[in-house]
Parts: C-alpha cells; structure tokens; sequence
C-alpha cells in the first residue's frame, strides 16, 4: 500500500473545506483515520479486494487503442499512487478512501437520461459501454486544491451520449447526478453535505470533443476509487467538475447548482475553468504539485487545453468562469 504523506504544499483539509463542516467531521473521520491507519498496515488488503469482487463484465473492451491526439509534457502518474490519493466524498472526506470505496456495488448500474429529450430512458452500463468504440486518451487532471496528475482514461466522448439522448433544441445544459445510498456511503449519512453530488455543462461543453465519459483507465475498468463505472473527464476544469459513479444524466434549460457550489458558492462556481491567475480566496492557483513527485510546475490556462475550449467562452467575460 502507497503511503502518501502531507508535504509542505497539501493543503490542511481545513483549508479546502469550511469549518464547521470540519469540525463537524472530526468524530466521523477519526474513526476513518483508525481504519486507513490499518489498512496501511495490511499487506493482504490489494489481494482480498481482487478476490471478493465479481469478474467485471466489461473486461474485454480493455486495454482500448490509445488516440495519438492528446499528448502529455509529463509522465503518466503511478497508478498506486493515484489510487490511494482521491476525493469521494461518499465515502470520507480525507484522501484516503480506496478501502472504503470498495463498498461500491457497479453492478447491476442503470443511467436515467430524462428531462428535455425526445424519449427519457434507461441504459445499463454494460449496453452503454458497447454502443460506442472506447478509446484511451491521456489528460491532466488539475485538483482546485493545487495537486494534479496525469491519467491514461478509456472511454468515449460525451457527444456520442448526448447524440442518443436526443435533446430537445431548447435543452440548454446537461446535468449529472452521482448515486445516492447511505446503506453503502457513509458520507452520505452526513447531513450537511447537499447529497447527492451533482454537476453540469452547458451543451456546448458536453458535446466538445474533449468532454470524455470514462468507463476505464490504466488498461482496464475504472477502479471503484475513481468514480466506476461511469465518470466524467473534462480536463480544463478543476477537478471537483470530474463527476464520479454517475447514475442520471438529465437535459435543463436551468443552469444546474453543483454540490461545491452548493456547499460554498463564494469559493466554487459552475464554470470552474483552471486560470492560474486567479487565485483561489484561499490560495495561489499559480502552481501546482504533481503527486506521487517532489514537482512543482506552473499551472497552465484551461489547463493547457486552451486550443480546443477558448472559444466556448467568447462572449461570457461576465460570468465568474474561473471558479
Ligand atoms: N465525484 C463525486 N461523486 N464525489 C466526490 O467527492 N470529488 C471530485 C471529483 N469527483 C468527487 C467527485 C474532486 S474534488 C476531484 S479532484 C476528483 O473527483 C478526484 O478524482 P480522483 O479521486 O479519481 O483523483
């Protein structure tokens, strides 16, 4: 198991979240922090998770071809490390929720898409995942919190989706819903939070061709840990955008509240596009830390991703698109 201790550029969690809400935690993430703490130190834990696990039904989709178009100016990030350094909320608010996150039942898994469509329905993950060719892409991934990584996704763009959703042409964004099941999530017997998580695009940015559905990454299905089976990767924006274990997909003509927006909308907004120069009222957006490395590097505008979503943005200087 990957330790990853906190080095001088992590944030104490109480920096990223408001305080009461961390205070209110204390109790919960103590008993969280005992278990993490055992895991640590339980050698047979990678091994107990393969073995009770089901075969995963979608297996053979894997490794997908990789597109040669996007291309990374960094190593991809340690898969170990990058799977024991997460935020799922669902299951505890530290970074440490990988053990947790097994709890997550991906199958069966049905994806409501209802509202401004010609027909609502509901498809099976494993139908889903074989309606469209999965390819692997290589993205950055920047944290609000100032951490990044670099990941190998599979999956397919959310265009295709939204193409069999059919919109209505008075559909104006898409809004998705994570799954809601205290039985399973124990952060979601935590009141305070505004479960289930929630997020949104506009339709311009849902069907931009960097928007990506993941259904894998590493070669194989998405680990539980990252939002399995279904999540989204839109690497221009800060992380808490990159919705996890989606389970409804809804077309609005209302903008949709997210949950961080929800939770604190003087901190996070809807567009939350990376600007390493607009500082988050907390903290520098300049620079950020490549975990599982001593690196720091510069943050790049949108990400570096500039030359495929600038334009969406021509005409909104108004909006508070950078948080
Ligand atoms: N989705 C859900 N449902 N719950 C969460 O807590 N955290 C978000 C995002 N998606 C989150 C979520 C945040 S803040 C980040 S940075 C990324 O997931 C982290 O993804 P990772 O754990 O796969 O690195």
């Amino acid at each position: 198991m990957n330790i990853i201790r906190r080095r001088g550029w992590e944030m104490p969690e109480r920096l990223a979240t408001p305080e009461h809400m961390f205070l209110n935690r204390r109790a919960f993430l103590s008993t969280v922090t005992v278990g993490a703490a055992a895991l640590s130190l339980a050698p047979g834990f990678a091994q107990a998770q393969r073995v009770t696990d089901q075969p995963d039904p979608s297996m053979d989709l894997y490794p997908a071809k990789r597109s040669e178009k996007f291309t990374l100016d960094r190593p991809i990030t340690d898969e170990k490390i990058n799977g024991t350094w997460n935020n799922f909320y669902e299951f505890n608010g530290t970074k440490n929720v990988v053990r947790q996150a097994q709890a997550l039942k991906i199958r069966p898994w049905t994806i409501k898409i209802d509202g401004m469509v010609e027909k609502a329905m509901e498809v099976g993950i494993d139908d889903l995942v074989r309606k469209f060719p999965i390819e692997e892409r290589l993205y950055r991934h920047r944290c609000v919190e100032a951490w990044s990584m670099a990941v190998p996704w599979s999956g397919f763009p959310m265009a295709k989706l939204v193409e069999l959703a059919k919109p209505l042409s008075s559909a104006k964004y898409v809004r998705m819903e994570t799954f809601l099941d205290k039985s399973i999530a124990p952060g979601q017997k935590q009141s305070w939070y505004p479960w289930p998580y929630v997020e949104g695009l506009t339709m311009a940015e849902a069907t931009n061709e960097l928007t990506f559905l993941v259904t894998g990454a590493y070669g194989k299905p998405v680990a539980k840990v990252h939002g399995a089976p279904l999540r989204l990767a839109v690497p221009w924006k800060y992380g808490f955008k990159h919705i996890k274990s989606i389970v409804r997909v809804s077309f609005t003509d209302k903008q949709p509240k997210s949950y961080w927006e929800d939770l604190q909308s003087s901190e996070y907004g809807f567009w939350a596009n990376v600007n390493p120069e607009v500082a988050h009222p907390r903290w520098s957006q300049a620079s950020e830390e490549l975990i599982g490395t001593s690196e720091r590097r510069p943050t790049l505008l949108f990400n570096g991703y500039g030359e495929y979503v600038a334009g969406l943005y021509k005409g909104l200087e108004a909006e508070r698109l950078w948080a």
